[in-house]
């Protein structure tokens, strides 16, 4: 097995081939930006829908939501983002450059050009023996002062009456402010949940390893409504479900664990919180998260409760939500507008919440590395991603062996009926060995390959990716053959 230890590898490996690439890079890059290629693309669509595939398709317990990236202003208010949701920052007397307190590194810590993301823990009162990461001075900070995440913009041309609004830093408000609509719309019953996939956005103050963590994001989120006191029971369910997928869709076990934040990790509004951590084989090695699997006990929905209250103050104020303040929780908030009755016990209550949310960038690259390989085929090396079928940007390669005597033909005809059914690619340039090797490094699980037999007998070779073996299979049972060995 092939050990990436330099980030260049992969980012290498993803602009040569088309997975991604930098964001504006005819301008210099946009630093943090990046783009998915014709692969990545196919890929991260891949990834997407067997998380959507898996958490709403096959359950009958989810039902999916598209909702907008704007939303209003006292969402953010009321969901404690725009007082809670904060990095503590530093800013180096000497450069100016501005580090997160908890990702400084001490000076007698290695300091390697990769430190991926959190490799220290600091105490903002223990910066005497820091490293600037911009000039390398040590302890030569300002008093470290929160930096809100969020970003903001404004909706609306008039000058008198646009209003300052944020992107949405996680997916999973636009998931609670409708849970009344879809209690009203759909026949849910607790316990059930409701799923999103989307761009979320945060001014990260440092961002570090290709697309591990970017301004600009995109979550998988489900937030799982239960009875208070059944939360634990789901928490459970959840972390295990969530850890099998990554391991059915091929990460290797020794590279995943499941890891419980301390109570100081803890986000504003988590009882308890678990990651699945990937161990990226780059930089330092570290184990990173690829998920969180939150307890959000009651709260959001409770918050909301608060933040309807507080309409009224906000039109008061002309929107200004410096002036703001959240009013009180009514003292029947468990009957409130976003309460659930239980048509069978008769009880009335505010949910409590289950969230596991899951980067689709992160789990990218997670799928990209660990389906990297290295092997020799005839004295000659090979580079190949042995991608789940699912996650295969190509399911299958269809080539004829020459481009003469009536193999095109055959071979066009071929292709024509399987791409209305699978990502199929059709290559009959240069000598076959190295159209494998191509399609081995894009990690397309099965080649088909049309020769001078198949005029004879109507059969065709199938070659497999990860073995090397080839078969021979009638023409006419090509796609059934896909069907079954995709499982799709
Ligand atoms: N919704 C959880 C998160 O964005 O981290």
């Amino acid at each position: 097995m092939a050990e990436f230890t330099k980030l260049e590898d992969i980012v290498s490996l993803c602009k040569r081939r088309g997975f991604i690439f930098q964001s504006s890079e005819i301008y210099g890059g946009l630093a943090s930006c990046y783009d998915y290629g014709p692969l990545g693309a196919e890929l991260k669509r891949n990834v997407r829908n067997a998380w959507w595939k898996s958490t709403v398709q096959m359950r009958d317990d989810v039902v999916g939501l598209d909702c907008s990236i704007f939303m209003h202003p006292l969402v953010w208010k009321a969901s404690g983002h725009i007082d809670k949701f904060a990095d503590l920052i530093v800013e180096c007397k000497k450069c100016n450059t501005r580090s997160r307190v908890d990702h400084l590194v001490d000076n007698a810590e290695e300091h390697t050009e990769h430190v991926p993301v959190e490799t220290a823990e600091t105490d903002a009162n223990n910066l005497g023996n820091k490293i600037c990461p911009g000039c390398n001075k040590i302890g030569n900070f300002t008093e470290p002062m929160p930096f809100r995440l969020m970003f903001e913009t404004q909706m609306g041309a008039n000058i008198d009456d646009s209003m300052k609004i944020f992107l949405r830093p996680e997916t999973a408000q636009g998931i609670f402010v409708n849970f009344r609509n879809v209690l009203d719309s759909t026949r849910v019953k607790i316990p059930f949940g409701i799923a999103q996939i989307g761009k979320s956005f945060r001014n990260e103050v440092t961002t570090k390893a290709f697309i591990f963590r970017t301004r600009e994001f995109e979550q998988a989120e489900l937030e799982f409504f239960c009875a208070p006191g059944e939360d634990e029971k789901w928490y459970e369910h959840w972390k295990e479900f969530r850890f099998n997928w990554y391991v059915n869709l091929g990460i290797k076990k020794k590279n995943l664990r499941l890891r419980d934040h301390d109570s100081d990790e803890l986000a504003h509004y988590a009882k308890g919180c678990v990651d699945v951590e990937y161990k990226f084989p780059f930089g330092s090695g570290d184990w990173q998260e690829l998920e969180g699997i939150a307890n959000r006990t009651d709260f959001d929905l409770r918050q909301h409760q608060r933040g309807m209250r507080t309409l009224n103050s906000w039109y008061e104020n002309k929107g200004d939500l410096s002036k703001i303040e959240l009013k009180e929780e009514s003292p029947d908030y468990k009957k409130g507008p976003l309460s659930y009755f239980n048509e069978e016990t008769k009880e009335r209550f505010v949910p409590y919440v289950i969230e596991p949310s899951a980067g689709i960038d992160r789990s990218t690259l997670a799928f990209l590395v660990d389906a990297y390989d290295e092997d020799e085929i005839n004295g000659q090396k090979r580079n190949l991603l042995r991608f789940h079928p699912s996650l295969a940007p190509i399911k299958a390669a269809v080539l004829p062996l020459v481009r003469k005597d009536g193999m095109p033909e055959i071979a066009t005809k071929l292709y024509d009926d399987l791409k209305g059914s699978f990502a199929c690619f059709y290559d009959q340039k240069g000598a076959i060995g190295r159209r494998y090797r191509r399609q081995d490094e894009a990690g397309t699980p099965f080649c088909i390959t049309i020769d001078g037999q198949t005029k004879e007998d109507e059969t065709v070779t199938v070659r497999h990716r990860d073995s090397l073996e080839q078969e021979r299979i009638s023409l006419s049972s090509v796609k059934g053959y896909l069907f079954e060995k995709l499982g799709v």
